[in-house]
């Protein structure tokens, strides 16, 4: 038998990506995000929401351009920690934090994320506070340990351990539950790990 709820998505898993983008100044921001999936048009595309104003978005408006980096268990602490704290606080980013550049595109990278796309909007929907974003896959940025044929996805995704959030907790790849939203932060230490 089957109820009927009000809307959520309590019970679909969502993979976590970090967004990196440049300020006016020119230094990064990065934020924390869930709201993604993919489409095909003439390539493969990402689609990524953004709601209420953020610096991340105002940074995606300004220059159209922002890298999304898949969440690890070993990233975690640290992008919990870019999702609890507004990039209008000054001091979002005086943390350690290694960061590259993207190959392609003008965008921050975290150093530790084994899979970053470089993605460049497409296409902008704007409708009730929310932008939508069409966006074309410019640059995959991927460990080379990813690129290892002789390795099989699973044995692959075991290691990498991408991060889920489900109604306010993240969980492990294998399923477990690794504590609430913000709770990861206080994990974190001075080297950003
Ligand atoms: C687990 C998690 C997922 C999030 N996903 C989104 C999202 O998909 N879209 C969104 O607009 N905000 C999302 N947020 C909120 C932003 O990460 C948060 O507003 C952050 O402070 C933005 O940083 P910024 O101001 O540096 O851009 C999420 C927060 C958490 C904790």
């Amino acid at each position: 038998m089957k109820k009927s709820l009000p809307a959520s998505n309590n019970f679909c898993p969502q993979t976590l990506f970090v967004y990196g983008t440049y300020n006016d100044d020119g230094t990064p921001d990065f934020g924390l995000f869930c709201w993604v999936s993919y489409y095909w048009g003439e390539n493969l595309g990402v689609m990524a929401a953004i709601c209420q104003d953020k610096r991340t978005r105002d940074n995606i408006r300004a220059n159209g351009v922002f890298s999304m980096g898949m969440v690890t268990e070993e990233l975690l602490p640290l992008a919990d920690y870019f999702g609890g704290k507004s990039g209008y606080d000054e001091d979002k980013m005086n943390i350690s934090v290694g960061i590259e550049k993207g190959h392609i595109l003008n965008v921050p990278v975290l150093e530790k994320c084994p899979w970053t796309f470089e993605l460049e909007v497409d296409k902008t929907f704007q409708d009730n506070g929310v932008d939508v974003y069409l966006c074309k896959i410019r640059n995959v940025l991927a460990d080379e340990a990813l690129c290892d044929v002789s390795v099989n996805a699973e044995d692959k995704l075991n290691t990498i351990r991408p991060v889920h959030t489900v109604g306010g907790t993240y969980f492990s790849w294998d399923g477990r539950s690794l504590g609430k939203w913000g709770e990861l932060k206080k994990k974190l230490n001075e080297n950003g790990n």
